[in-house]
């Protein structure tokens, strides 16, 4: 499928609309994985808004509305506050500006830990709302039970194993899990209990090597690596620590751009031509009609 289109900023859709309009589904993103394999790497990224949508859709095979938006864009100190208004609010802006990748919305914290049926409400609440494909959710064989009675209810399911940052109060913080024998033999349980469940894939995050290899060897579904090695099935990033918005970077991140000091430079050009009362200059002011 051609993914050249012109993209409206005011409406947030593709112009004209790429006909056919077809976006990449679940099932076809789980069959890149066959016989164990995946050919071409899985394309992750993380987006938020519908203009950030459109500019990283041509080049994703999965958009992910993660609630790492709570960091990103929100500022707050962890995921554990995010709400579901906010994924509903993001995913819906996320889906309006994609055609192509799957999009995924992230169940927040709280929303379906509870009990089977109160993850389906929520999820159910998010598919209604934002037009996504899929839900991601956090754990494994605690997780198994909830997996099982959304994706048999028609909700498909992207697991998440190894570091999962809604539980970093359990976990007393973001470093790297598996480097004892009992968390490795965890996590790779947790792995394979998310797949019996049902998952269609698992992103798993930051893991020791061995441990995302022994994951994509033992699983039918892809896994989606985020510091977990170039081993997985497919990858994926925060595209705002990709793209260099942020001056912290860790260890699994690769800054592709400077996007901070691009935006901090603009931004002090901007200021100075605002105060020398050389912006708006003759082209950006209006004039009447001669
Ligand atoms: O919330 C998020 O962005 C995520 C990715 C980092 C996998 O879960």
């Amino acid at each position: 499928m051609s993914t050249t289109f012109t993209l409206d900023t005011a409406t947030s859709r593709a112009n004209p609309t790429p006909s056919p309009l077809r976006r990449l589904t679940v099932p076809a993103i789980q069959q890149r994985k066959a016989g164990g394999k995946t050919a071409e790497p899985l394309v992750m990224l993380t987006a938020y808004t519908a203009r950030q949508a459109q500019l990283l859709d041509p080049h994703c095979d999965m958009l992910l509305v993660g609630d790492s938006l709570g960091q990103v864009i929100y500022g707050l100190p962890s995921t554990v506050p995010v709400s579901l208004d906010m994924m509903c609010a993001h995913g819906a802006a996320v889906v309006r500006g994609s055609y192509h990748s799957v999009v995924l919305v992230d169940m927040p914290f709280g929303s379906y830990e509870a009990s089977p049926a109160q993850a389906f409400e929520s999820a159910a609440r998010i598919l209604k709302e934002t037009g996504c494909a899929g839900v991601k959710l956090e754990g494994g064989e605690a997780m198994a039970e909830t997996i099982a009675f959304l994706t048999q209810r028609g909700i498909p399911v992207c697991a998440h194993v190894g570091l999962t940052p809604q539980a970093v109060n359990m976990l007393g913080g973001y470093g790297a899990r598996g480097r004892s024998a009992a968390e490795e033999d965890k996590i790779l349980r947790d792995g394979k209990a998310v797949a019996d469940a049902g998952a269609f894939a698992v992103v798993v995050e930051g893991v020791i090597e061995p441990i995302a290899i022994a994951l994509t060897q033992a699983l039918a579904i892809p896994t989606i690596g985020i510091g977990a090695s170039a081993q997985c099935d497919g990858q994926v990033l925060v595209a705002e620590d990709m793209l260099g918005l942020f001056e912290r970077v860790p260890r699994f991140v690769k800054r592709y751009a400077d996007m901070a000091t691009l935006i901090s430079e603009t931004a002090a050009t901007y200021a100075a031509e605002v105060r020398a009362r050389t912006f708006p200059g003759e082209e950006q002011t209006y004039q009447p009609k001669k």
